[in-house]
């Protein structure tokens, strides 16, 4: 998935660089490399964070005022200075960085080495320097790069330096261009580069541009001219302050109190007590028969969440976008599809819409990130004003996903008139006090701390929840296990019965998420049936006629406010994200920058 930068202007084009890649970072950090062009190419290249990098950067010429740059989430060999990107020609007269995967680099390379390129890396991207290389042998660049792109399978976003020119070409992944003058700054997101124009260019898919004599020429794979829009988007300046916090993630969790509020602040008609989604045509949508809902991960949790809502009135599916954009559905003018993405550029999701949009009767996406592919690619995009999440695992964006979703439903519920005005005012009136509630649960940092250092010698545990609050268990251990490395499953507890209770002995233990709502008795049940068997209880949970019960039942509890029962995820997660980050702590890990992860998955 990595993030890519380049540059072509008249500064010096290291330092660009650098910034750039310190941004991108959260798309992948295995290893990072920069090459500029100053007469000859000259790079540098090392495993680990773009720290690393910035530390062997004085080798390269300050005069330099054209490069790329490349920090990697390693798909195709092993994390190695050989691997790392840029790669080169043959000549190293060639420099590229790429994002994606070649999908057909086993025939190219074969082929390429039949006729006598010699290849320095396992990577599938080497593949790319060297057949623009041997292009080059019988046409001219323009058409050795557009021919070059042709042959390459798979998803991809490159951009070659070859002498002081730049070759930048796209299919699936993203690539932006920021334009100044006549200074170009190209990255992967608008964010890495937007400290210095407001002014972008997004290249779509089988597009390439030329940068050269300082101009910038956009044309399609048969060599045409295409007009591109530049878009302006302005620099959000929240982003890249920890502020008063250690990691961003715990200041994403700490924010969470604004972020919830902003999710329905200026989206909810209160008089009405109906949401309202300014770019939705209800005329358009409301022919549905089916909404279907796919996503990864967090997003995924938040869909299936959202799932237990609209099951009430609509036939709702949901789905892993990895498994859908797989499963040939059957697909009608009948359906609704709503894609999940905080990033929006998650190639799962953005593939299954490509896949199923034109069938389907139309397509939402509920994104974070405005500007992003999938935002850009749906009838109508439904926003989360988070604001940036810079800590890999998703933490304020999932609840703002929560919210979002149930604003949609409820919104659906009202215009189909299945839920009357009284009704929603409940809903409404109740959402109101969520940031407030967000807020005490928070205050609880200290106590979930000291539960953390109880667990951290735990390598096992169980995240165990039903109906509404399976979702929070299946987001619980997610958390635990992206960022401390303990091995964490989450089952919805009627399930446990059926085979994963055979696992429970005193050296698992098990998180029950059973506040007071239509299941507790059930869930009670299922706590009786681990204490049966010596495991260990944390009890996530709220004040009410059984928590006497639970207590007795549990090693540890942690109270949550009261809340409807709809709205007990957004509640219910936060502890389960702060004992994740106390453990993670605790280890000594990078909570922000887990190992082998990236924030954006732009590979399959
Ligand atoms: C969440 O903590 C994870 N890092 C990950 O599962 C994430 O939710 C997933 O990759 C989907 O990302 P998206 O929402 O940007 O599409
Ligand atoms: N497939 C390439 C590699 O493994 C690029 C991966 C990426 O997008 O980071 O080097």
């Amino acid at each position: 998935m990595c993030g890519i930068a380049a540059y072509y202007g008249k500064r010096s084009a290291v330092p660009i660089l650098l910034d750039a890649l310190k941004v991108l970072e959260y798309r992948g950090y295995d290893s990072c490399g920069l090459a500029v062009y100053d007469g000859k190419i000259r790079y540098v290249k090392t495993v680990g964070k773009v720290s690393e990098l910035l530390k062997k950067s004085g080798e390269l010429p300050d005069s330099a005022s054209i490069g790329i740059a490349h920090t990697r989430w390693a798909t195709h060999g092993r994390v190695t200075v050989s691997n790392t990107h840029p790669h080169f020609d043959c000549k190293k007269r060639i420099g590229i960085v790429h994002n994606g995967i070649i999908e057909n680099y086993q025939s190219l390379k074969k082929f390429l080495e039949g006729r006598g390129h010699k290849f320095r890396s396992r990577t599938d991207s080497e593949v790319i320097a060297h057949l623009f290389e041997e292009m080059l042998r019988n046409y001219p660049e323009e058409e050795a790069f557009i021919n070059s792109v042709k042959l390459l399978e798979g998803a991809f976003a490159i951009v070659a330096l070859y002498g002081d020119k730049l070759f930048l070409a796209r299919k699936s992944s993203p690539l932006v261009i920021g334009i100044k003058d006549s200074e170009f700054f190209i990255a992967s997101d608008t964010v890495a580069i937007s400290r210095h124009t407001d002014k972008f260019i997004f290249l779509d898919d089988n597009e390439v541009g030329i940068i050269r004599d300082r101009n910038l020429e956009i044309k399609n794979l048969d060599g045409f001219d295409v007009n591109k829009e530049i878009k302006r988007i302005k620099r959000t300046e929240e982003e890249i302050d920890r502020g008063r916090f250690e990691t961003f993630m715990l200041k994403e969790i700490f924010e969470q109190v604004e972020t919830v509020e902003n999710a329905y602040k200026g989206r909810v008609d209160f008089k009405a007590a109906v949401p309202v989604f300014g770019g939705i045509d209800f005329d358009k949508i409301k022919k549905f028969r089916r909404i279907i809902l796919f996503a990864c991960g967090s997003s995924y949790n938040a869909g299936l969440y959202a799932k237990y809502l609209f099951d009430r009135f609509f036939d709702c599916h949901v789905e892993y976008a990895s498994e859908f954009k797989y499963a040939d559905k059957k697909i009608s003018k009948r359906d609704l599809l709503v894609a999940i993405s905080q990033s929006g550029e998650t190639i799962d999701v953005l593939e299954a819409l490509r896949k199923y949009k034109e069938k389907a009767l139309a397509s939402l996406g509920i994104v974070n990130v405005v500007s992003s592919s999938i935002a850009r690619e749906v009838d109508a995009g439904i926003y989360l004003h988070a604001g940036r999440e810079i800590g890999v695992a998703a933490t304020k964006t999932y609840t703002s996903q929560l919210l979002t979703l149930f604003l949609f439903w409820i919104y659906l519920a009202r215009k189909f008139n299945y839920i009357d005005f009284a009704t929603a005012k409940r809903y409404i009136d109740e959402l109101k006090k969520l940031p407030g509630k967000v807020g005490s649960v928070l205050k609880r940092e200290m106590e979930i701390k000291k539960l953390a250092r109880k667990y951290v010698k735990f390598g096992n545990a169980l995240f165990l929840g039903r109906k509404f609050n399976y979702p929070t268990a299946l987001e619980g251990a997610l958390k635990l296990k992206e960022i401390s490395y303990v091995h964490a499953e989450a089952l919805s507890a009627g399930e446990m019965k059926h085979g994963p209770i055979a696992l429970v002995d005193d050296r698992f233990y098990s998180v029950f998420i059973v506040p007071h709502d239509s299941i507790t008795d059930k869930v009670i049940n299922n706590m009786e049936e681990i204490k049966a068997r010596s495991g260990k209880i944390i009890a996530v949970t709220t004040k009410g006629r059984s928590l006497k019960q639970i207590k007795r039942l549990s090693d540890d509890v942690i109270v949550i406010p009261g809340t409807k029962e709809e709205f007990l995820p957004v509640l219910g997660i936060v502890p389960l994200q702060l004992f994740a980050y106390h453990i993670a702590r605790l280890k000594g890990l990078d909570v922000d920058k887990p190992r082998n992860l990236a924030k954006t998955v732009t590979v399959e």
